[in-house]
């Protein structure tokens, strides 16, 4: 899923290039690195195929260029023509799987995630797999250390192995309540990974959001394909209702007698880079903590992050700050505020 707009990242992070395509450390994009981390699944009983990408048509040389690099020119690209939030977008990846016939296992991830312990991602994953070949909903959890309120939560409750059953799953609650979580204990954070086979997605969706599927297959009856691109019906798509898939499959399914909703945790240093304080905390850094990227001058300040794209920039005497420089644009604010850079991009679009 490569179909969002990362606003939080702000001013390198624009409409027209959203943070999934950037190349934040390395030398891949986080897009990149999110299908190269799946290619590399595969074992002797999982064939791994080419990926199915779902992004937005105003970033579809992006996606391909970002694909041709990795020799993935094979993968399908599955357009849409506006966002309507992440359960549509896997709900057309799921049909157009179904419609080879086969009922495959899809591993539904997002695009602008790191982690930096492949190999216990790929057990992680390859559990995951396994799991939901036997019909389950699988989930993966990563064990909180903050109350953060962007992310889904996880109760989790009894298990085998490396494979948990779901108690609860609430998405993104108040800081109060994400507080009591991480007291309590017993709780993980969602990372957005979602592995199942696309049938069940599709009996779950048609369950607890008949209009949603409803609305989806109509938009997906009506496309359009050519050499490159599959493009559900425009005015279709326009129709379906925007929601998460958090909020229209996996806070209902736990609990139920319907479906089989499990996790399985994931310890591999995950990070969702969401807004600079994250980029800040997965960063190279030196003794006094300062990440800079670019052309840069940092003298006594500690736990700053400094990005300089077209001019030097530079630091002096100030702590846990960020500063991102862009040939247009340039951004400064306490780190620990950097979730509030998307009111900036708010103004500038006129809705904040
Ligand atoms: N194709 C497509 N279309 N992709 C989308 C759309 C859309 O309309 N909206 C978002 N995406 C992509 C984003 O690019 C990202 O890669 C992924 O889907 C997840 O969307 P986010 O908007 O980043 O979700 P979130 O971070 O608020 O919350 C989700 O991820 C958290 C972990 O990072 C939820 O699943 C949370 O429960 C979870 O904790
Ligand atoms: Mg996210």
């Amino acid at each position: 899923m490569a179909g969002g707009s990362g606003t939080r990242l702000w001013p390198l992070s624009r409409a027209q290039y959203p943070k999934q395509f950037l190349v934040l450390q390395g030398n891949r994009s986080l897009f990149q690195q999110a299908v190269t981390r799946l290619q590399g699944l595969a074992t002797a009983d999982i064939e791994v195929s080419a990926p199915q990408v779902v992004g937005n048509e105003d970033h579809r040389f992006l996606v391909v260029d970002q694909l041709r690099e990795l020799g993935l020119e094979k993968s399908s690209v599955l357009l849409e023509p506006m966002g309507r939030n992440t359960a549509p977008a896997m709900t057309i990846a799921a049909l157009h799987s179904a419609e080879s016939g086969a009922d495959p296992v899809l591993i539904v991830t997002p695009a602008d995630q790191t982690v930096t312990d492949e190999p216990a991602f790929k057990a992680a994953l390859q559990d995951a797999v396994r799991t939901a070949a036997t019909g389950a909903i699988v989930i993966l959890g990563v064990t909180p250390d903050r109350p953060e309120t962007g992310f889904g939560y996880i109760r989790s409750g009894k298990g085998e192995g490396s494979v948990l059953s779901v108690a609860q799953f609430v998405e993104k609650p108040k800081l109060e309540t994400a507080e009591r979580y991480l007291a309590e204990g017993g709780y993980y954070w969602n990372s957005g990974i979602f592995v199942v086979r696309a049938s069940v997605w599709l009996k779950a969706l048609d369950l607890f959001r008949p209009d949603i599927a409803g609305a989806t297959r109509t938009a997906w009856a009506a496309k359009s394909t050519d050499a490159t691109f599959i493009r559900p019906g425009k005015a279709e798509f326009q129709a379906i209702p925007s929601e998460s898939i958090d909020y229209a499959v996996m806070e209902k399914c736990p609990g139920g007698k319907d479906f089989d909703i499990r996790m399985v945790p994931l310890n591999a240093g995950w990070s969702d880079l969401g807004a600079w304080d994250a980029v800040w905390q997965v960063s190279a850094k030196d003794g006094d903590g300062n990440a800079a990227v670019g052309d840069t001058f940092v003298r006594d300040s500690h736990g700053t992050l400094v990005h300089a794209t077209s001019r030097l920039v530079g630091v002096v005497g100030l702590d846990n700050v960020v500063v991102v420089e862009t040939p247009d644009a340039v951004l400064v604010t306490e780190r620990s505020r950097s979730q509030e850079v998307k009111h900036i991009v708010g103004h500038l679009s006129g809705s904040g």
